[in-house]
C-alpha cells in the first residue's frame, strides 16, 4: 500500500508541475481566414509573414523558428506554433487573428478497442468504374499502396489539373490510382509501429480510402467471412492521401496542414472520419475551418457523425457547408452460434473465424477464476481484465466473462475461448484474436445459471455465418444523434450511410482483431462506425462530381440528401432524424435529383451573422467585404439547407418561417408541386406549393410556414416536404423538437465579440483516442 505522506508529497509536486505548465509552450493554430494576400504585407511569403509575427511576440528570431511548426498559406491563413498561455493571449488579441485554437486530439471514428467497426455488402451498389477522374483526397492514418484495392492497372496518367505530389519517404510508392500523398506529423510524437510515411502500419486509412474509391476486387473476405467483391462507391476515382493519424491521435495542427495542402492540389472531395466529442464553434475546429476553405474552392468535405450514440446531442462535424455523415446496418449481418452442454444454443454477434469443429470445451466463469497472486477478487475477476485471472484454472476452457474486453485477459491467461455481452441496439460484430461469442446480458445469466447448475459445463463456438438482416436499414446504436444544440437550425447529422460490419482493404502490419497484440495479419478487415460510413458518401459524392463537374459543393450534398431513402420513424422513436437525417444515401438516385437547394461561401456566411458572429471576423474569413446586414442574433432558418430544423422552446406555441430556393438541374420544362407529409399537431403551409421550370438552371423561391400549439418536452416531431414532378421526389425532412430556453441563448456561436466566452485557449488537450 502506498504511503500516505509520500501521495501528500506527490501531490505537492503535481500541483507545482500543473503551475509551471501554463508557461510552457504548447501546440496551436493561429487562425487568420482566407489566403494572405502577400502584397499587403512586408513579407514576401507566408512563410516570412509568420515567421516575423512570431518573432515580434517571442522576441527573436531563433525563438520564432523554434517555435514555429507549420506555415499555412497555399489556401488560407494561419500558422501553428508552440506558444505559451501568454503568447497566445497576444496573438487573440490582433486584429488580423480570427482564433487561436490550441492543438487538439481528434479520434479515428471507428474502434478498435471498444467502439464498433463493421461489412461492407456492396451488391445493390454495383457502378462499373464509376468516378471518372475525380480526385478523393482521404485525411487518415495512411493508405497500404499494394493493395489490390489500389491496383492502378488500368487507369491512365492522373488528371491534368492535379498539382499534388507524392511525398518522397523509404518504400513507398504512388501509382495512377493513388496519385498523391503526403504526411504530417508537425510535433513529431510517434510510437514505434508508426511508420513515417504515408503507408498505413493501422489499416483504418487503407479501410476508409477502399471504401470510398477502391476497385472491384474478387475473392476478398475476411478469413472467409465476407467472401466476395470488396469495392469502392467510386472504383473508377483517383486516391490524394493526407496521413493525419498516427498512433497517438490526429493533431488538429495537422489536419489543418492537409487541407491546405489538398485544396490546392486540386481535390475534388475530401473525406475525413475522425472528430472530437468536444462542441467546437465554426472558426475553432480544424475541420470546420478546413472545411470552410474547401467549399470556397468548390471541394466538398464528407465527415463522420462520431460514435458517441445513441445518447443525444452527440453529433459531431456539425459545420452546415460538411456533409455529415451517420452509420446504419445493412441487409446483412454476423452471427455465431454458442452451444452448451446441456443442448441449450444462443446466437451470438461476432466475427468468428475459429474452426473448433464441435468440440467441447470445459466451460468457467472469470469470477471462479479469480488471480490470488495479483490481489484480485472474485467480483473483479468476472470481467477478465487482464491480470485477473488464473492461468492454471483458464487454460484449455471457454471463459464467461461480464464486460467487454478486448479478450487480452483470457488471451494471457491462454484460455480457449471468450463469452461476453454484447451492447443492445443495431450494433456491430467485433473480431477477437481468439473464439468469442457476443451475448444478450439476459443470456449472459442463462449460462451463469448453468455453470452453477452442473458439475463438468461445457461450451463450443460455432464459426460465424452471414445471415440477413430483415430489419435494415436501422441506425447503428453507436452512430452519434442530433441536435446540434449550437447551431440548433440546422438538422445534424445530413444522411446516414452504411457503417456496421464493412468488409474493406487493411494494412497487413494492423491488428487482425481488435486486439491490439494479435499476431495474425490481413489484408482485408470487417469493420464498423461513422469512420466507415463517411467513405460511403464521399464515394457516391464523387460519383455525382464525375458525372456533374460543375455542381458546387451544396448542391452535391443537397443531390445526396434529398434523394436518400426514407429510414422507418417507427423504428426510432424519439431520435428519428437525429439518427439518420434525410434518410439512407442512394447513390444513384443522387445523380438526377431534380431540384437542388444550392448555397455558397456567402449564404453561409449570412448564416454565421444571423448566429452572432461579428463582421470584422467574417471578413478575414472570407477575405472580402462581406458584412453582416444586422447585428441582432438570430435563427438559422434562411440559409438555403435541404432540410428543416425548428428548435422551439420548451412549452412555447411552434412558429416558424423558412425561405428557400431550388435550382433546376433536371428537365427543363417541368413543374413541381409540394407534397406536405406533416404529422398533427403540426400545421405547414408551402407557398407557393406549384414551382414551374423553363430551363435548367433557373432558381424558385418558396417559403414554408410552420405553426402548432405550445408544447412541452416534445423531442421530435417530424415529417416531410417533398417536391414532386413525374420520376423526381425532392424530399426535405421538417423536424420541430423543444430545448431549455439556456440552450438556445448560452449559444457559444454566439460571438458578439472576439473575446467570447468560450475563448480556445482555455479549453485544454484533454482526452486521447479511444
Ligand atoms: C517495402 O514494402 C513492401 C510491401 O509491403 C514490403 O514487402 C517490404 O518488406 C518493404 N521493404 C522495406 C525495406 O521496408
Ligand atoms: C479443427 O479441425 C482442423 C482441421 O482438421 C484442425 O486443424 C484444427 O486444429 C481443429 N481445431 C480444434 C480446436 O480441434
Ligand atoms: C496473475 O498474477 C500474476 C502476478 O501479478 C501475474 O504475473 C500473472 O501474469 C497473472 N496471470 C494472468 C493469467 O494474468
Ligand atoms: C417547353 O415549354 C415551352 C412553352 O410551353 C415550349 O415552347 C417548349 O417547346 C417546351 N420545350 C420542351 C423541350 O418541351
Ligand atoms: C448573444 O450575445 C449577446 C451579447 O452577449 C447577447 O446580448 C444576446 O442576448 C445573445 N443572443 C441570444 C439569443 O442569447
Amino acid at each position: 500500500m502506498a504511503n500516505p505522506r509520500r501521495l501528500t508529497l506527490l501531490y505537492f509536486l503535481i500541483v507545482f508541475l500543473v503551475q509551471c505548465h501554463s508557461q510552457e509552450r504548447k501546440a496551436h493554430v493561429v487562425y487568420m481566414g482566407e489566403k494572405p494576400s502577400v502584397q499587403t504585407s512586408m513579407a514576401s511569403t507566408p512563410h516570412e509573414m509568420h515567421s516575423s509575427m512570431l518573432e515580434s511576440v517571442l522576441g527573436s528570431a531563433s525563438a520564432a523558428k523554434e517555435s514555429l511548426i507549420y506555415s499555412y498559406g497555399r489556401t488560407f491563413n494561419g500558422f501553428a506554433a508552440m506558444l505559451s498561455d501568454e503568447e497566445v493571449a497576444r496573438f487573440a488579441d490582433m486584429e488580423e487573428v480570427v482564433s487561436v485554437l490550441p492543438n487538439t486530439k481528434y479520434e479515428l471514428h471507428t474502434t478498435r478497442s471498444w467502439d464498433f467497426l463493421g461489412l461492407f455488402n456492396d451488391e445493390s451498389r454495383v457502378r462499373g468504374s464509376g468516378g471518372g477522374d475525380v480526385i478523393i483526397g482521404v485525411l487518415d492514418t495512411g493508405i497500404w499502396p499494394e493493395s489490390d484495392s489500389f491496383s492502378d492497372e488500368g487507369f491512365g496518367a492522373p488528371p491534368a489539373k492535379w498539382k499534388g505530389t507524392c511525398q518522397k519517404s523509404k518504400n513507398f510508392t504512388c501509382n495512377n490510382k493513388i496519385i498523391g500523398a503526403r504526411y504530417y506529423n508537425g510535433l513529431k510524437e510517434y510510437l514505434p509501429k508508426d511508420i513515417i510515411s504515408p503507408r498505413d502500419s493501422e489499416g483504418h486509412g487503407s479501410h476508409v480510402a477502399s471504401i470510398a474509391a477502391g476497385r472491384i476486387v474478387g475473392g476478398a473476405s475476411y478469413y472467409g467471412l465476407a467472401l466476395g467483391l470488396a469495392r469502392g462507391g467510386a472504383p473508377g476515382a483517383r486516391i490524394a492521401v493526407y496521413k493525419v493519424c498516427w498512433s497517438l491521435g490526429c493533431d488538429s495542427v495537422d489536419i489543418l496542414a492537409a487541407f491546405d495542402d489538398a485544396i490546392a492540389d486540386g481535390v475534388d472531395i475530401l473525406s475525413i472520419s475522425s472528430g472530437s466529442p468536444f462542441q467546437f464553434p465554426y472558426w475553432e475546429d480544424a475541420t470546420s475551418i478546413g472545411s470552410f476553405h474547401a467549399m470556397k474552392h468548390g471541394i466538398l468535405t464528407s465527415a463522420s457523425a462520431g460514435n458517441s450514440g445513441p445518447e443525444r446531442a452527440t453529433v459531431q462535424n456539425n459545420a452546415p457547408w460538411l456533409l455529415t455523415v451517420a452509420a446504419s446496418s445493412i441487409d446483412r449481418k454476423f452471427a455465431s452460434e454458442l452451444l452448451l452442454g446441456n443442448g441449450r444454443t444462443f446466437t451470438g454477434s461476432v466475427l468468428n473465424t475459429f474452426e473448433l469443429n464441435g468440440t467441447m470445451f470445459p466451460l468457467i466463469w472469470g469470477g471462479g477464476a479469480t488471480n490470488y497472486s495479483a490481489n484480485s477478487i472474485s467480483l473483479i475477476s468476472r470481467y477478465c481484465f487482464p491480470g485477473d485471472l488464473d492461468s492454471h484454472k483458464v487454460e484449455g476452457r471457454i471463459v464467461l466473462c461480464e464486460a467487454r474486453s478486448d479478450g487480452s485477459g483470457v488471451v494471457i491467461g491462454k484460455g480457449v475461448g471468450i463469452i461476453m455481452p454484447r451492447p443492445s441496439g443495431a450494433t456491430y460484430a467485433p473480431a477477437f484474436s481468439l473464439p468469442a461469442s457476443l451475448i444478450s446480458e439476459e443470456e449472459i445469466s442463462l449460462v451463469l445459471d448453468y455453470i452453477r447448475s452442473v458439475k463438468n459445463p461445457v461450451a463450443t463456438v460455432l464459426v460465424t455465418e452471414a445471415i440477413q438482416d430483415s430489419t435494415a436499414p436501422v441506425a447503428a446504436s453507436f452512430s452519434s444523434r442530433g441536435p446540434h444544440l449550437i447551431s440548433p437550425d440546422i438538422l445534424k447529422p445530413d444522411l446516414t450511410a452504411p457503417g456496421i460490419d464493412i468488409l474493406a482493404a487493411w494494412s497487413p502490419l494492423g491488428s487482425a482483431s481488435i486486439y491490439d497484440e494479435d499476431k495474425r495479419s490481413t489484408d482485408y478487415f470487417i469493420n464498423s462506425g461513422t469512420s466507415m460510413s463517411c467513405p460511403h458518401a464521399s464515394g457516391a459524392a464523387a460519383y455525382v462530381k464525375a458525372v456533374h463537374p460543375s455542381w458546387s459543393p451544396a448542391a452535391i450534398k443537397s443531390a445526396l440528401m434529398t434523394t436518400a431513402n426514407v429510414m422507418d420513424p417507427r423504428k426510432h422513436e424519439n431520435e428519428r432524424e437525429f439518427a439518420y437525417g434525410s434518410g439512407l444515401l442512394n447513390p444513384t438516385k443522387a445523380l438526377d435529383p431534380g431540384l437542388v437547394f444550392d448555397a455558397s461561401a456567402v449564404d453561409y456566411i449570412g448564416f454565421l451573422c444571423e448566429q452572432g458572429y461579428n463582421s470584422k471576423t467574417l471578413r478575414l474569413v472570407t477575405g472580402d467585404r462581406s458584412v453582416c446586414k444586422s447585428t441582432k442574433w438570430g435563427r438559422g432558418w434562411d440559409l438555403n439547407y435541404p432540410s428543416f430544423s425548428l428548435a422551439i422552446e420548451d412549452g412555447r406555441k411552434i412558429k416558424g418561417i423558412f425561405t428557400r430556393t431550388v435550382t433546376n438541374v433536371g428537365p427543363p420544362n417541368s413543374t413541381y408541386h409540394a407534397r406536405i407529409d406533416i404529422p398533427f399537431p403540426l400545421d405547414v403551409k408551402v407557398k407557393p406549393s406549384l414551382l414551374s421550370f423553363a430551363s435548367v438552371g433557373e432558381k424558385k423561391s418558396f417559403v414554408v410556414k410552420v405553426n402548432g400549439p405550445n408544447v412541452a418536452q416534445a423531442p421530435i416531431i417530424s415529417g416531410s416536404i417533398t417536391w414532386e414532378h413525374g420520376e423526381h421526389a425532392v424530399r426535405t425532412p421538417l423536424v420541430v423538437y423543444t430545448v431549455l430556453q439556456s440552450a438556445l441563448s448560452n449559444n457559444p456561436f454566439n460571438q458578439t465579440a472576439k473575446s467570447a466566452p468560450t475563448s480556445p485557449h482555455s479549453k485544454g488537450n484533454m482526452w486521447e483516442r479511444n
